[in-house]
Parts: C-alpha cells; sequence; structure tokens
C-alpha cells in the first residue's frame, strides 16, 4: 500500500534475468520442514512477501529460521512447537495457514487453531476439499464461531490413519494438505485425482528428502506411506514458472528480447506452445529460455485454462495483455477459478478490446457452465493501450496492469505495489534493468485513504466478478 510505480512504456524490454525460486514451492517447502525437528537448508529462496509472512508464521510457531535473502540460502530448523494457534493477522493473508493443519496434525496433540481465510474484501476461498480429505485421514475438524470471525479447530489425538482419498477436482491446495497430513499417517495413503503441478512434485521431492516414501503415478495417483524418521535436509526450489512466463509475455509485447536464466522447458510446455502459435519467439538454451519478438503477433487462438500440464490460469492475464498486441481475436475459457477476470476492466479503461461472457467459449464444458460468473472472454488485437493511474487488486492482476503500462507511451501510476512484492522478487530492479522507465516512489500519506477507498469501491463494484485474491 505504501508505494506507487510510475511507469512510462513504449520501449521494448532488452537484456537479461535471472529467474527466482517459486513461490508457490517456498512456501510450502517452510511448511513442510515444521514436519520434522531436523535442520533444513534451502537454497533459490525468493526474496518475496509471501516467503516472508510464511517465515514470520513458522517462526510464531516455533521455527528458528536464518535467513540470508541476498544469497537466497534459508535455513530453518522447529525442534519444538510454541503454539499450534495460527494468528488471525495470517489468515487470508494467503492460502498457507490451511496447510499448517496437514503439517502439524502429526506434530501436535494440541488442537490446531486456523482462523477463517474468508471474509476478506475480495472474495471466498473455499477449503472444503482440503478439510474433507484431512477428516478421511481421520483429524477431527470442527468450525467455531469466535469473537469477531470463526476459526478451524483441528487434532488428531489418536493419530492418523492411511486412506484412500478421491478429490473431486485436483485442488493443489487440497493435494498438498493431504500429503503433509498422510506422511505422519498409519499404513498407506492413496490420493486419487490429485493435482501433480511442478510445485507439488518439488514439495514431494523434499519430502522423499526428509524420509517420505511418496509415489506420483501417471494417472494423478500419490501414493504415500507412513515417514518413520527424519533427516536433515538440503533442498533447491525449483524456478517461478509465473515469473518466467510474466517476464517473457513483457518482453514479447513490448517487441523486445529477454534470456531468463533458469527458465526451465519441462515446466513451460503448454505456455511455449501457445506463445509459438501467436507468433513469439523462444529459444530454449541450456541454462535458460530466450523470449523474443520474432513477426507480427496473430490472435486466433484459444486457450482454456486448466490444472497441470494445461495452461495454467496465473498466465491468462498477462496473456491477454499479449493478445492486445495481436492481429485477430481470441479467446480465452477460464475453467480454474470462476472469479479471474476481474481485471479485464481496467484494462478496458487503458484501451484493450475486450468482451466477457458467462458460457463456456471453449472446446469443453466446464465447472461453472450453468453459474452466472463471466469465465469467458473474446480479445480483439491491436489495439492500442494508454497509460492510466491503477490500482492492484491481486498479484496476477498487477502483473497485467505493469504490462499494459509497459506498452503504453503516457505515464501510468500503479498504486498498491504491495501484491506485486509478495510474488515478484524486485520487479522494479529486474525491469530497470531491462530497459523500462519505471520509478518507485513512497505512496504520499494524503493519498493512503484514498488508494485504500478506492480499492474497496472497486471491488464492490466488481463483487459480482471480484478479483480472485493473492494465489
Ligand atoms: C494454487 C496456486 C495458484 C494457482 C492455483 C491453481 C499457490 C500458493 N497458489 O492455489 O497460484 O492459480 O493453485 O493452479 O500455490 N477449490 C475448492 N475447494 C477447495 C480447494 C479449492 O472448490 O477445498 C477450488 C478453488 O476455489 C478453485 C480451484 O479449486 O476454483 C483451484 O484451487 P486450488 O487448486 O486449490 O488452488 P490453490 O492451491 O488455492
Amino acid at each position: 500500500m505504501t508505494d506507487l510505480l510510475k511507469i512510462r512504456g513504449g520501449k521494448p524490454l532488452e537484456g537479461k534475468i535471472k529467474a527466482a525460486g517459486a513461490k508457490n514451492a517456498m512456501t510450502k517447502l517452510l511448511v513442510a520442514s515444521l514436519l520434522s525437528d531436523k535442520k533444513c537448508t534451502f537454497y533459490n529462496v525468493p526474496d518475496i512477501g509471501d516467503v516472508e509472512i510464511t517465515v514470520n508464521l513458522c517462526r510464531e510457531i516455533g521455527s528458528e529460521i536464518a535467513w540470508d535473502r541476498k544469497a537466497g540460502v534459508l535455513e530453518i530448523v522447529t525442534r519444538e512447537l510454541k503454539t499450534s494457534y495460527v494468528p488471525q493477522r495470517y489468515s487470508g493473508s494467503n492460502r498457507i495457514p490451511i496447510l499448517m493443519i496437514g503439517a502439524l496434525l502429526g506434530r501436535t496433540d494440541e488442537d490446531i487453531i486456523v482462523p477463517t481465510l474468508g471474509g476478506d474484501l475480495l472474495g471466498m476461498r473455499p477449503v472444503d476439499l482440503h478439510i474433507h480429505a484431512l477428516q478421511k485421514l481421520g483429524a477431527k475438524i470442527e468450525y467455531r464461531n469466535m469473537k469477531k470471525e470463526g476459526a478451524y479447530f483441528a487434532q488428531a489425538h489418536q493419530g492418523l490413519d492411511g486412506a484412500v482419498i478421491q478429490l473431486n477436482y485436483p485442488s493443489v491446495g487440497a493435494t498438498e494438505n493431504t500429503v503433509l497430513a498422510a506422511v505422519r499417517a498409519r499404513g498407506t495413503t492413496v490420493i486419487k485425482n490429485a493435482a501433480i503441478e511442478p510445485e507439488i512434485v518439488d514439495l514431494i521431492l523434499f519430502l522423499q528428502k526428509l524420509g517420505a516414501n511418496i509415489m506420483v503415478d501417471a494417472d494423478r495417483t500419490i501414493c504415500i506411506q507412513q515417514m518413520t524418521r527424519t533427516f536433515e535436509v538440503e533442498h533447491t526450489v525449483l524456478t517461478d514458472r509465473n515469473e518466467v512466463a510474466s517476464y517473457a509475455m513483457a518482453a514479447i509485447s513490448t517487441k523486445g528480447r529477454v534470456f531468463i536464466e533458469g527458465a526451465e522447458h519441462l515446466q513451460m510446455i503448454a505456455f511455449l506452445n501457445k506463445i509459438r502459435e501467436i507468433g513469439g519467439g523462444f529459444h530454449v538454451a541450456k541454462n535458460g529460455i530466450e523470449f523474443f519478438y520474432d513477426k507480427e503477433l496473430k490472435g486466433g487462438v484459444h486457450i482454456e485454462t486448466d490444472v497441470h500440464p494445461g495452461f495454467m490460469t496465473d498466465w491468462q492475464q498477462p496473456f491477454v495483455v499479449l493478445l492486445t498486441q495481436a492481429k485477430g481475436a481470441s479467446v480465452i475459457h477460464e475453467t480454474v477459478y470462476e472469479n479471474r477476470f476481474g481485471y479485464a476492466s481496467t484494462l478496458k479503461e487503458m484501451g484493450a478490446d475486450i468482451e466477457l461472457f458467462t458460457q463456456c467459449l471453449g472446446n469443453k464444458s466446464c465447472r461453472f457452465a450453468s453459474q452466472s460468473h463471466h469465465h469467458s472472454l473474446v480479445i480483439k488485437g491491436p489495439c492500442t493501450l494508454k497509460g492510466s493511474q491503477i490500482v492492484i487488486p491481486d498479484l496476477r492482476a498487477g502483473f497485467s496492469y505493469v504490462m499494459a503500462a509497459l506498452l503504453a507511451p503516457e505515464e501510468s501510476i500503479i498504486s498498491h505495489v504491495d501484491y506485486l512484492d509478495r510474488g515478484y522478487e524486485d520487479l522494479t530492479g529486474k525491469l530497470s534493468s531491462l530497459g523500462a522507465d519505471i520509478t518507485r516512489v513512497p505512496l504520499p500519506k494524503k493519498h493512503l485513504e484514498k488508494a485504500k477507498a478506492s480499492l474497496h469501491n472497486m471491488v464492490a463494484a466488481q463483487s459480482k466478478e471480484p478479483c480472485a485474491p493473492n494465489y
């Protein structure tokens, strides 16, 4: 909330950056380390807000942590738990508190108390799949109303027992929560229809080093044996595929050329296919991927966001900005979240030609077919974007606004930069090094209340289509 970004666009991004470690892996790895009292050392740790939040939370739980932010090295050891109560201020900040249940069930006889995730400005975040799966393992979980909000109370005084769990939907968080609990459950747990995102595989690699026996089958089945002994772990966090995709799209849309050191081909297959389909250029080198503008970009693509190995939902917002520079109409069908197009109205104000639909505009009918949410859009390009004053409502929308500002020759002023800090390491530094005209300035105090009110109004206005929160 405290800083503003000033961006004057119209310049191609050129140069080289190093990709950070993955936010969606590192935050979960910290939680997973709570399963044991042994030291865990992580390398390639991103210096971002969500890691800082998780570090603070783990410290409150009892972890001793040494984090060399510059070197990207973090050591954590949790010899004993000080508390199993997740303070209210962490709820709603990100998806981490709910994962504390899975990690701590096998570590403490105390109640694990997690205040509700929902109830904040940006809409509901269901955790039904998490709760059902943990209950299937024998956890006793109930929701109790407290003074202001409610909280989940969870315990497994009799221990957990392995079970066969069929997820109705391959939720990333529910899969992670179940895996974390299952490593401490007696016998074998089988998760069917599990999510198999690269960050989950990274979590599994970490758990195997920690002492777990886990199998991932080709048909979305994860098999977990009880972990009976733990070891010290050294683990290098995988690259952030969302950061890679974000800079890739910024490079191509500005007609630039950017080499992203550390970008991993295997994580990016669905993304690279779409980049090639619209005429964007890329070259996979031995230590990263170069992205570049090759020829006139052409629209006419159809993108359906999906669980891995499909086209990731976090890529669609910046891809829509990329498509403002492509000739022709394209269709995006969001099938993972029902409410992830809230950002489109700001892009329209900046000059994008976007139309929203409640129908499934795609090859398949998705879970939201009979609902009234706008979850498909048609974007027509090319269009000229103009600078604007923008309030960021969430992380991925935030980057798409930055991209739009990089395309507009006039100055844009972007507030709520803290959302970007949560997931993008040194955004201003990296974009400046690529030649962007971007400066970060403290938000004058007199504008603070105005910015808060503006965000509140924006979310209220979009209450039918709220932006997804900080995923
Ligand atoms: C994670 C990622 C996020 C990514 C998403 C999908 C992190 C911190 N965030 O979020 O960047 O966009 O995966 O790849 O890793 N759902 C339920 N009930 C539940 C849980 C989820 O209905 O109990 C629904 C959600 O509302 C959503 C869909 O399932 O519509 C996907 O959610 P999920 O896969 O759980 O995403 P997250 O783990 O929250």
